[in-house]
């Protein structure tokens, strides 16, 4: 096991803030989970008869072949529903298309321009259908990897579920990544196609795509067919042979496809998510248990119902837009709302607008996003009528209390409990949520673990956390949508994953667990930073700006942000001929914007002559860490290699 330290116990928020907000009788009337005496018996059953729980769950599914056993489990590595056949795009399309719901919206879509897009059951399953005999016609099979780099338009869900329906493994890349990262991605999963768009909508501009793919596929020569949205008419070169355009394809394919059941166990995706190394892991899910968790949890924890319009305002770039807007949603047969642009297009309205104008019961979002809106002002919110709001979702960080009273007030009316849901890349699914008709709410804690999920918070030594005090999140029982492996990269994964405690999978996040049996989420244990709700490495960071012949080292850091949650600050130290300058700053920001990705931009950049290191030469993040965070330095620097780096770091950020 390794000697991280555990960190300190964390005092509890202030009375005020930490309110106990029960859901209504009239919301746990209707609710499936209708107390916290019937959450506290499934539990129970869950947890003393994990498979026989996923098992039942599972059998909602659409299986072509039934399951012979529910899992196989030689830690770390899992098998669920072994035996089974299925078609993921079959449980998500073609139940409700070929059945009662074939009428009924599946996406209402806008894009940032204000054009909108409704789209039934049965025309998705048609879609789908045809991008699958697309594919097909263009030589894609089973297992091949697909690289999928979109706008938020519904040929972005589209093209997933027609990957998942012939047995391609999607590898969806975020819009706002760069062509290095594509680069990355595309060399580590061995893509041989793409789907991708002109360009998409964001902040009143085009943001291109199909050019950034070109600039990837300079040095990279796997990829034989291109499959290009028209979306902006944006210029675009178009490779003849190679490039083909998304409405020329899907004019003539046919709108038969038969879907093919594929084992359980069949990869469904590869999603990159960043790690304490400069290499990105792609995370890989698999069929059958992937779909039973998104599933279950949107019956449970979003209390899916048919009358209701649920909206995720994540991209589906992200594990939340894979879970909870392609899979998870579209299993249960949901309406949802689905949109292109940014959130203040063309003002900070733009959310409330559409929750009034389509009437929205279910709306799940980042605190990042809440805080935004809270600056912009309440007169935004105000204008619109948002009483068609019955539940309320948080994702990606802890909530501070002020945003989730926020939240909880002036959107959901203060009658709308609040799902805070922990959960990751790897997971797949919520882990760790209120059960909305029967949790009592606390702001900043995702109170409890999900059905069959065994969570405990853990010391140095393996032993279990009294109350109050902090430790490491592991869970200790496999559960269905739990990530396989890293794509391959089986020893990093046994290693990050499950080398700290013997068969337990460790989640790298710091927790406590309350007198009452709340989880409160501290933050990563690693050298993952979480800036809006995404993940960024330090090493990422480090490397893209190592890569700038001006730059001879740099250390990366997180500091408190009041919207971000933690913003970027970097440490650069010059190689000899380069003097520190406000063009080299806006230089190295902008590089690292090429070779990430806009998102990982730092905020800050500090150059300094020498970085503080141990007498081995390994960098001390922590100090740095401690510096950007309270401006000075209290900690042990016992280990310090050269004491005078400190003060003269402590000059410059007094400057
Ligand atoms: O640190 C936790 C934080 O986000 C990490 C996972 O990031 P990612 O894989 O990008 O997935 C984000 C969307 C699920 C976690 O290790 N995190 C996520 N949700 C919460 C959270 N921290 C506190 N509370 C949450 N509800």
């Amino acid at each position: 096991m390794s000697a991280k330290k555990s960190p300190k116990i964390q005092k509890d928020h202030s009375a005020e803030l930490t309110a106990v907000h029960k859901p209504s009788k009239e919301f746990s009337k209707k609710a499936r989970i209708p107390s916290m005496a019937a959450y506290e018996k499934l539990y129970k059953h869950s947890i003393d008869k994990p498979e026989k729980f996923w098992a039942s769950e599972a059998k909602e599914l659409t299986w072509q072949k039934p399951f012979s056993k529910v899992l196989d489990w030689k830690a770390p590595d899992a098998k669920w529903f072994v035996g089974g056949k299925i078609n993921v795009a079959e449980n998500c399309v073609d139940r409700h298309a070929l059945g009662s719901r074939a009428n009924k919206a599946a996406i209402i879509w806008e894009g940032e321009p204000g054009d909108k897009r409704t789209i039934t059951y049965a025309q998705l399953h048609r879609e789908v259908c045809k991008f699958a005999n697309v594919l097909l016609a263009r030589g894609v099979k089973s297992k091949d990897r697909v690289l999928i780099y979109m706008p938020m338009i519904p040929e972005a869900a589209v093209a997933m579920l027609a990957c998942a329906r012939i047995g391609a493994v999607h590898n969806v890349v975020f819009g706002g990544f760069a062509s290095e990262a594509i680069l990355d991605r595309l060399e580590d999963s061995g893509a041989t196609a793409i789907v991708t768009a002109d360009g998409g909508w964001r902040r009143g501009k085009v943001v291109a795509l199909k050019p950034t793919v070109d600039e990837a596929l300079k040095k990279y020569g796997k990829v034989t067919n291109i499959f290009v949205v028209n979306r902006t008419g944006n210029d675009v070169s178009m490779k003849s042979g190679r490039d083909h355009w998304w409405h020329e394809e899907m004019e003539n394919a046919s709108a038969k496809h038969e879907p093919k059941g594929f084992d359980s166990e069949h990869p469904l995706f590869i999603l990159y998510t960043s790690g304490s190394t400069g290499k990105p892991k792609g995370i890989l899910h698999t069929s059958g248990g992937y779909l039973t968790g998104t599933y279950a949890t949107c019956k449970y924890i979003f209390d899916m119902r048919d009358e209701d319009v649920y909206w995720c305002t994540a991209d589906v770039g992200w594990i939340t837009g894979h879970s909870y807007i392609v899979y998870g949603p579209m299993a249960n047969g949901v309406t949802q709302v689905m949109y292109e642009g940014a959130p203040n297009q063309p003002d900070f309205g733009r959310f409330w607008k559409m929750i009034e104008e389509h009437r929205v019961t279910i709306f799940y979002t980042a605190p990042t996003a809440i805080r935004a809106f809270i600056k912009a002002g309440d007169e935004f919110p105000d204008k619109h009528d948002l009483s068609s709001l019955r539940l309320l979702g948080s994702v990606g960080e802890p909530i501070n209390p002020e945003a989730w009273h926020w939240y909880y007030n002036k959107i959901g009316g203060g009658n709308c409990p609040i799902v805070d849901t922990w959960w990751q890349t790897e997971t797949g699914a919520i882990l760790i949520s209120p059960i909305p008709g029967a949790t009592p709410c606390i702001p900043g804690t995702a109170t409890r673990p999900f059905f069959g999920i065994d969570v405990a918070i853990l010391d140095d030594e393996g032993k279990e956390c009294p109350p109050e005090v902090q430790g490491r999140l592991v869970i200790r029982k496999p559960w269905p949508s739990m990530t396989r492996t890293i794509y391959g990269d089986k020893a990093r994964f046994k290693k990050t994953y499950f080398a700290d405690y013997p068969g337990l999978y460790t989640a790298g996040d710091g927790a406590k667990r309350d007198k009452k049996g709340n989880f409160w989420i501290i933050g990563r244990l690693d050298d993952v930073l979480n800036v809006s709700g995404h993940r960024l490495g330090t090493a990422e960071i480090e490397s893209a700006l190592v890569a700038h012949p001006a730059v001879a080292e740099s250390a990366a850091v997180g500091r408190p942000h009041d919207l971000k949650g933690q913003a970027v600050a970097v440490f650069v130290s010059l190689k000899l001929g380069y003097e520190a300058s406000p063009e080299l700053e806006s230089e190295l920001r902008n590089h690292v914007g090429k070779v990430i990705g806009a998102i990982a931009k730092p905020d800050d950049i500090h150059f300094t002559p020498a970085l503080p290191k141990t007498r081995s030469g390994k960098i001390i993040r922590r100090l740095l860490k401690e510096l950007v965070t309270t401006g000075t330095i209290s900690g042990n620097v016992t280990t310090l290699e050269d004491m005078s780096v400190i003060d003269h770091l402590k000059s410059l950020l007094a400057k």
